[in-house]
């Protein structure tokens, strides 16, 4: 989903990028060297993750070779090669408490099996000597991939009623703010370090899910009001426990790399233009 909206802003703004899928294995050493090695590249993005939180707990193989050994092999490599790593985490690798938002210095708090490989993750990336630019981002929506605002828009299609969770509190990020964020960075070549980056303003999922609502109705995306309740996480049980606060603060990427951090409200309702485009409406 990332990985897609970055390549192809890279491209808009004159960048040569190459985007790997599962063809360049992130855990397997002897395919990103061979790959480094091809094609030579002076920046390396690591978008590639095990992102399925729920399925995490029980693959927890998976999920701990992708998320902690993926990075683990890319810092050696980027060390290697003196090639400086952009790689995207997680709000999941911390959980804290209102009001202030999580800043980047936090104490880990993972929750979670993905939070705690994607923890893993980083640590190796800080002790692999490559030169690192860590961004952990958040409640994450991009045209290209499966996501809560699709979920919600096509839920709201089809039932009379839905119920979602309001005891959450993070901050829902666009792919495409989080792109232009880490093309700026990339080009700064300096400031390595642990950033956070999402959209501004904290939120809660039932009333990012209203939001949703409000302006899927105002683009004629949806055709019917329906109520939608807010319900507490213990009513509504999933596999992984989520964290309850995980806004983050974004003043450090603000003030090092002076980045501009949109509104969530606006940026979703820059999205779900782009929805009704995809439909055809
Ligand atoms: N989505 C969110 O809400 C969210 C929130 C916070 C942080 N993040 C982080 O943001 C980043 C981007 O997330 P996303 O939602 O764009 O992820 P995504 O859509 O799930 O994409 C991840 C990609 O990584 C690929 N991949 C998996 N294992 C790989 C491997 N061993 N080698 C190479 N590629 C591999 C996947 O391929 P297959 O699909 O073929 O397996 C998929 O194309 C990730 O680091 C994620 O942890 C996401």
């Amino acid at each position: 989903m990332l990985g897609k909206d970055l390549t192809s802003l890279a491209k808009a703004q004159g960048h040569e990028c190459l985007l790997t899928d599962l063809d360049v294995d992130i855990t397997d050493e002897k395919a990103v060297t061979l790959f480094l090695e091809n094609n030579k590249p002076d920046r390396i993005v690591n978008c590639a993750a095990y992102t399925a939180v729920d399925l995490a707990e029980t693959e927890t193989a998976l999920n701990y070779k992708v998320n902690a050994i993926g990075p683990q092999v890319l810092g050696k490599c980027a060390a290697q090669k003196k090639v400086p790593l952009l790689h995207i985490s997680t709000d999941y690798v911390l959980n804290g408490n209102p009001p202030a938002p999580l800043n980047p210095e936090d104490e880990y708090h993972p929750v979670n099996a993905y939070g705690k490989a994607k923890m893993e993750g980083e640590r190796f990336l800080l002790e692999s000597g490559a030169s690192v630019w860590i961004i952990r981002t958040a409640w994450l929506y991009g045209i290209n991939g499966k996501n809560f605002v699709k979920t919600m828009l096509s839920l709201m299609n089809t039932k009379e009623k839905l119920s979602v969770v309001n005891d959450q509190f993070g901050n829902p990020t666009w792919t495409v703010d989080l792109a232009r964020a880490i093309l700026t960075v990339l080009q700064s070549g300096s400031h390595f370090g642990i950033y956070h980056f999402t959209g501004e303003g904290i939120t809660t999922w039932c009333d990012f899910a209203l939001k949703i609502q409000e302006l899927g109705l105002q683009e004629g995306l949806l055709s019917k009001k329906i109520p939608i309740e807010g319900v507490l996480s213990s009513q509504f049980k999933t596999a992984a426990v989520r964290p309850s606060w995980s806004a983050l603060s974004k003043e450090k990427i603000k003030s090092t790399f002076s980045i501009q951090v949109p509104k969530w409200e606006d940026s979703l309702a820059s999205y779900i233009q782009l929805e009704k485009e995809h439909a055809g409406k």
